[in-house]
This record gives structure tokens, C-alpha cells and sequence, in this order.
């Protein structure tokens, strides 16, 4: 809910389709996106009205434990992309392509891709890399499957790239995301994450762009739309974790604490199952 308005409620809204994105853009409307990983959490995000949920490769790091996103695999992707499907109805549901899912040829590009749509029900995929990664997403839209290109901090490369910094800061690094910016959308990308980017080069990619939209995390107010990772602005990750453009939204490690210190308290002291949550024959 925003503002005074009243989100409409899930069955009244229209499904978000890429051509939504092609369409907000044009209008200057600000796309929302956040990702998912579970069916039940992607429920929530569909009822309150966001536009895409992603289902990150960050589930790696917030779900998995580990602590880059190069370890997961396409079949752990592919399951949960099909848990966050079966939780939405209006949100576009788009799939991140792991490491090593799309580098290492087309080929490989296209059916990875395609078990996302087969048997994770997603109906995008999302892809890093710049210029050098505009022939396998040509090809993976001739192929009928939409792509969302991501460019700025790739966590795939982050051992390339030597760590998490602002990206396109510098003349090389702004010409470059320019440059792959405009490749990605000329081979068919209807939008694409600027991650931690200088908020400068953001506005100028993104107003470079004739209808791939640029959805920024890290990457200043001038994106078409926005997206984070749930767990953060849940606050359901390591203490300290607090990146300078994480906007956090809930606390929820004391809620849960606090519930979860209870149930134990209750169950210790024979509290919990009473009478009226027991089964008797009468
Ligand atoms: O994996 C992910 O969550 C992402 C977002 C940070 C854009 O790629």
C-alpha cells in the first residue's frame, strides 16, 4: 500500500507481463521489485501488489547459508522458482540463471533457460554480464524466453571484479556499462538490474535506453523501478549487514525470537498442548 491509495486487491489487478515493464517505463510509472525464494513468502508479495518477484541467486547467500551466490545450482534454483510460481498470480515471476547456468555457451544459455519456463514455471529469466554476454541473450529471445540482463556489481564475478564496489565511477567502467547497457537492449532484454552503480552513470544508462527498463539496487533514485533482496529489508540476515543503500522496512529476528523463547517456555512448563488443543475420543 502506498501513500492513501488502496492497493487493489490480487484478483482485480492486471498480471504483470514484460510488456508492463516496456509500458511503465514509457509512462514514467516506477517498477517494484523484490525477490522470493518460498511459495508462501511469494504469496505475501503478490498480495501486496509488487510488480516481479525475483528469485535470486542470492538465495544462496539468505537461504543457503553460503557466502557467495556461486555455489548454487540449477536444480535448487529450478525448485525454488517453482515454490515462488505456485505463490503468485499477478507478479511476473523471474529466474536468475546461476553460475556457469549461460556462460559457457548458447546452448547451454538456452536449456537452462527453458527448464526455468518448463518445470519452474517462470516466465523470465535474468542473466549478468554486459556486451560480452549480448549474443547468448539474443539468442535466448529468439527462443521465445524473455530476458532481464543485469550489469554494475555481477556477484558471479566477484572474485573478477575483486569485491563489492560502486561500479561506474570511472570513465572505462561508466563506458562500459553504457556500452553493455544499450547492447543488452538492442538483443532483446526488456529490462535489466544496474546493481551498485554511481547514481550518475544510473540516470544517464537509463536514459539511454529506448524500453529496457533499468530496475537499480544500489544504484541512486533514477532507475525505472527499484529491487532488493527480502531478507533485507526484513532483517533477516547477519548482524551488521547494512549496506548504504539498504532501506530496511521490519525487524524480525526479535519477533521471532520472542515467539519462538515463548513456545519453549510454554512446552517446558506443560503449558503448551492444552485441553483445547488436544484431540480426545469426547
Ligand atoms: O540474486 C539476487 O537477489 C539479485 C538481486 C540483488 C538483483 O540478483
Amino acid at each position: 500500500m502506498s501513500g492513501n491509495k488502496q492497493m487493489p486487491k490480487t484478483s482485480e489487478r492486471k498480471k504483470t507481463t514484460v510488456q508492463t515493464f516496456i509500458n511503465k517505463k514509457a509512462k514514467g510509472e516506477k517498477i517494484t521489485v523484490l525477490t522470493a525464494y518460498d511459495y508462501y513468502m511469494a504469496k505475501l508479495l503478490d498480495e501486496a501488489g509488487i510488480d516481479a518477484t525475483l528469485v535470486g541467486d542470492s538465495a544462496a547467500n539468505v537461504v543457503h547459508g553460503f557466502d557467495s551466490t556461486l555455489p548454487i545450482t540449477m536444480d535448487v534454483m529450478v525448485a525454488h522458482t517453482a515454490a515462488v510460481a505456485r505463490g503468485t498470480e499477478k507478479a511476473l515471476v523471474v529466474a536468475d540463471m546461476p553460475f556457469l547456468s549461460f556462460q559457457p555457451s548458447t546452448e547451454t544459455a538456452v536449456a537452462n533457460a527453458g527448464r526455468f519456463l518448463k518445470e519452474g514455471q517462470a516466465e523470465a529469466v535474468k542473466m549478468e554480464g554486459g556486451v560480452e554476454m549480448a549474443a547468448t541473450v539474443k539468442r535466448v529471445v529468439e527462443c521465445g524466453i524473455p530476458v532481464m540482463g543485469h550489469i554494475g556489481l555481477t556477484p558471479q564475478s566477484i572474485h573478477r571484479l575483486g569485491g563489492p564496489k560502486v561500479q561506474g565511477r570511472e570513465e572505462k567502467s561508466r563506458a562500459y556499462l553504457t556500452e553493455s547497457a544499450l547492447a543488452l537492449e538492442e538483443a532483446g532484454c526488456f529490462a535489466m538490474v544496474l546493481e551498485l552503480i554511481n547514481a550518475d552513470t544510473a540516470r544517464e544508462v537509463t536514459a539511454s535506453l529506448k524500453t529496457a527498463a533499468t530496475i537499480g539496487i544500489g544504484a541512486g533514485p533514477h532507475c525505472d523501478g527499484q529491487v532488493l533482496v527480502i531478507n533485507d529489508i526484513l532483517g533477516l540476515r547477519e548482524e551488521g549487514f547494512k549496506p548504504k543503500f539498504l532501506r530496511q522496512y521490519a525487524d524480525l529476528p526479535p519477533i521471532i525470537a520472542e515467539a519462538v523463547k515463548k513456545y519453549i517456555d510454554d512446552v517446558k512448563r506443560g503449558d503448551y498442548p492444552g485441553e483445547e488443543e488436544s484431540f480426545y475420543n469426547k
